[in-house]
């Protein structure tokens, strides 16, 4: 290892490093956890677009470790560039990118250029650094309306119903025509089914700005007297109760199948895909009946008309996960609503207030050293990048 490079910031220390991009996110914290946990060293690069610097501190008091934190745009090359200087990486975990659907239709071309060009421009990183192993955030989406169920990986994919789930199919594209081109480079795409719940500290869970268009986020936010009543987008599915039929999978499972993935590529892998979801799917109502069989607290719904581009029913067959990552989902639906409802109701309003600028931007020396020193370079030292805990 050249003498410039640290390993998580500690000259010395042999725990494999793993660049989180998008780590101060929802799924990229909760599993930033499990790999320190795992005895690995992440490093996290974010530029806080959808999340906040406070994330990463809940992160610290958790695993009761410093995790170096870049506010970096992937975007920008050369910040990046700087990021792999300092340190040795041996795997990235890529969560970074734009991810609301409805906006995705709206702003197509911003969801094409964050999504594609970040992605791009890490591999360039990566390979201009010798990095060659990455895990990629993918998603049930791109298998579109199912043909059939459940949903395995050999199900058709990219017929995407919309621009967000296009910018994942492509990027899968991306990397299966990469390691076709690069015999040293291995890559896993992870399909996520309904990733929901938190961590189990209460500390930590999915802190949606404005309206969640996701259905579990919006139940607990109606739990907490931040919204009237949850609408139940149709009932009138081909589904045992009309409503639409997901496969809802604990936050902390998902972030174990990134684990499990790491393990993966060092048997050098090569492309490979999974599903990671239980297998089981659940409708609308079964859900809101979890949530209050979990905490006591009954929800107030009324039917409306179903949501655009919505589909009845889909669940995975996470079989080859099972086989071939010696992973599979235990958490089940009343630990993910006791989780949910653990984080929501000590946290009314997330990580507090809904400017993640603003958030990152409060009190605590840590938070202003980073921030302070990114309006200048947006790559700051490990020693100022992490927040105090
Ligand atoms: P999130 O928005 O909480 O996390 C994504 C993070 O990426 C955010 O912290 C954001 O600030 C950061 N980011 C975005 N663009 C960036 C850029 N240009 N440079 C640096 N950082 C950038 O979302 P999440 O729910 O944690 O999802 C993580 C990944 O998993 C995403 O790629 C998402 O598309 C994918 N995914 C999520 C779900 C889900 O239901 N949450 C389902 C399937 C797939
Ligand atoms: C959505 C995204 C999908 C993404 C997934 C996980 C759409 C069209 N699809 O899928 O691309 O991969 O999230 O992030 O947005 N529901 C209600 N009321 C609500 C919210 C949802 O009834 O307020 C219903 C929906 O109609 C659906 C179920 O709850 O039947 C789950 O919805 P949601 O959480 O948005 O997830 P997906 O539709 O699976």
């Amino acid at each position: 290892m050249p003498a410039s490079h640290v390993t998580n910031g500690h000259m010395g220390d042999t725990s494999k490093c793993v660049l989180v991009t998008g780590g101060a996110g929802y799924i990229g914290s909760h599993t930033t956890v499990e790999l320190v946990n795992a005895g690995y060293s992440p490093v996290v690069v974010d530029n806080l677009c959808n999340s906040s610097f406070e994330c990463i501190r809940r992160v610290e008091e958790i695993t009761g470790q410093k995790i170096p934190f870049y506010k970096v745009d992937l975007l920008d090359k050369p910040a990046l560039e700087e990021v792999f200087q300092k340190h040795c990486f041996e795997y990235v975990v890529h969560f970074a990118g734009l991810k609301a659907v409805g906006e995705s239709c709206q702003v197509p071309l911003r969801y094409f250029r964050n999504n594609l060009e970040c992605t791009m421009t890490l591999l360039e990183v990566m390979q201009s650094h010798g990095v060659h192993n990455i895990v990629f955030s993918s998603s049930a989406t791109v298998y579109g309306d199912p043909q059939y169920l459940p949903l395995d990986e050999l199900h058709p994919a990219g017929d995407c119903t919309n621009p967000y789930g296009r910018t994942k199919y492509f990027i899968e594209e991306i990397l299966s025509d990469m390691v076709k081109a690069d015999k040293n480079l291995n890559a896993i795409v992870l399909r996520y089914f309904n990733p929901v719940g938190a961590h189990k500290s209460g500390k930590m869970g999915e802190d949606p700005h404005g309206p969640p268009n996701n259905l579990m986020p919006f139940v607990a936010q109606v739990a907490v007297g931040r919204r009237a009543e949850l609408s139940v987008f149709g009932n009138d599915y081909n589904t045992p109760d009309g409503t639409g039929v997901r496969d809802y999978i604990h936050v902390i499972d998902l972030s174990l199948g990134h684990v499990a993935a790491l393990k993966k590529l060092d048997d050098k892998c090569g492309y490979k895909v999974y599903n990671l979801g239980t297998g089981k799917g659940q409708s609308v109502l079964e859900m809101v009946e979890a949530f209050k069989k979990a905490t006591g607290v009954t929800i107030p719904y009324k039917i409306c008309d179903r949501r655009a581009g919505d589909i009845a029913s889909m669940y995975a067959d996470p079989t080859l996960a099972r086989d071939e990552l010696k992973w599979t989902a235990k958490r089940d639906l009343q630990e993910m609503c006791e989780d949910l409802w653990r984080w929501q109701s000590m946290n009314p309003e997330g990580f507090g207030g809904s400017d993640s600028e603003q958030k990152s931007s409060d009190t605590e020396s840590g938070k202003e050293s980073i921030l302070g020193k990114h309006e200048n370079n947006n790559v700051a030292t490990p020693e100022t990048a992490t927040a105090q805990v």
